[in-house]
């Protein structure tokens, strides 16, 4: 089954009896109440949506590049983010349809940030695959993130949406900082809680913050509602990103589509890494060690390291921190219209801060 997002997956979560629309199985739980089951399906038509927008974008003159841009926009993702500008675009009363395209922008900043990130932090697979740079070349990949960039934002200005426009501005900015920030204290163990939550916030919590907005924008919602939808996105993408440093030391490769410990790796302090610091600073001179190593660490070393981060509580504790700011997110909901929408919405922020792969 391929599974939209954890928007629509959600229903799964019961027993797995599936409903499919348009070919493709949508997770429904057996026995969940009629409203429930129409919601996963309403999400579901959106992510089909969504995809059919994506699949739209043309090659262009860009030529063997535009076409490796639209195979990797193509090439997996949960979709998650227009998903969120879907689900809050409900919750506020309004409907995706009319939207799509500029529902579907934030998909192509959040792929082109994925094609560039890989660049920079030179990965050499990503969803289980090889990175594009790897593929088709670093100046190719380069140019085709570029690429998908322009066009989110001519995708807004052609949906008439100049202030998701300069939103959207907003975020790529706070995205480049965030990725700036983290550059700036790779190997450095001195790099603590404060700047990881930091980073999460730039690099993940504001395109999360754009999404939710935009939803709550598109609606017409009054300005109250669209801070909070923003306020909602922010804490659920801090939450997913805490969720991500965790899986980053307890996942598996395959499940991951990385191999595991790559963000101690390549020299970075997340969360679960910074709180292990401060809850047994001896631990430094593992990870320096692991650090000094030519050639990157071994599988082994980064094993005991991630072996010391759980044993010191660490794991749990980045948990509790995800679980804060879902309820943050939660409580940020309390601006938003009551209803099946609202409701929805509140589920995911414990199903993100829980999340396992
Ligand atoms: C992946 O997360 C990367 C990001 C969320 C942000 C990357 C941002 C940039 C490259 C700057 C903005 C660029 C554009 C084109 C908008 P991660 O590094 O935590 O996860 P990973 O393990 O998948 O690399
Ligand atoms: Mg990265």
């Amino acid at each position: 089954m391929k599974v939209c997002s954890a928007l629509v997956r959600a229903e799964a979560a019961v027993d797995g009896s599936a409903v499919v629309v348009e070919g493709r199985a949508v997770a429904a739980a057996r026995g969940s109440a009629p409203a429930a089951v129409e919601l996963a399906v309403a999400l579901a038509r959106d992510a089909e949506a969504v995809d059919a927008c994506l699949a739209g974008l043309q090659p262009g003159r860009l030529g063997g590049i535009g076409s490796a841009a639209r195979e990797h926009l193509l090439s997996g993702g949960k979709r998650v983010r227009p998903l969120l500008t879907c689900a809050v675009l409900r919750a506020c009363g309004g409907e995706p349809a009319p939207h799509l395209c500029a529902i579907s922008a934030v998909e192509l900043v959040h792929a082109a940030s994925l094609l560039h990130d890989d660049i920079i932090d030179d990965a050499p697979t990503r969803r289980g695959r090889p990175a594009a740079h790897v593929v088709m070349g670093t100046h190719a990949a380069v140019l085709a993130g570029d690429y998908l960039v322009a066009r989110a934002f001519e995708d807004l200005g052609a949906a008439g949406q100049p202030v998701l426009q300069a939103r959207l501005a907003q975020a790529v900015t706070e995205l480049c900082e965030g990725e700036a920030l983290e550059r700036a204290r790779r190997f450095d163990p001195a790099a603590d809680l404060e700047h990881a939550r930091l980073v999460n916030r730039l690099k993940t919590g504001a395109l999360f913050g754009y999404a939710a907005e935009a939803g709550a924008t598109l609606a017409g919602a009054p300005p109250a509602t669209r801070a909070a939808a923003r306020e909602y996105g922010l804490r659920l993408g801090e939450a997913f990103q805490i969720a991500d440093d965790v899986l980053d030391f307890e996942g598996s490769p395959g499940a991951l589509g990385k191999p595991v410990g790559q963000d101690l790796a390549q020299g970075a302090i997340t969360v679960p890494m910074a709180l292990a610091l401060a809850l047994e600073p001896a631990l430094g001179g593992a990870v320096a060690a692991c650090w000094g190593e030519g050639g990157g660490p071994d599988a082994g070393r980064l094993a005991a390291i991630a072996a010391r981060v759980r044993g010191v509580g660490a794991l749990a504790a980045a948990r509790d921190l995800a679980r804060a700011e879902a309820r943050r997110a939660r409580a940020a909901l309390a601006e938003l219209p009551a209803g099946p929408w609202r409701e929805r919405l509140s589920r995911v922020a414990d199903e993100v801060a829980e999340r396992g792969t």
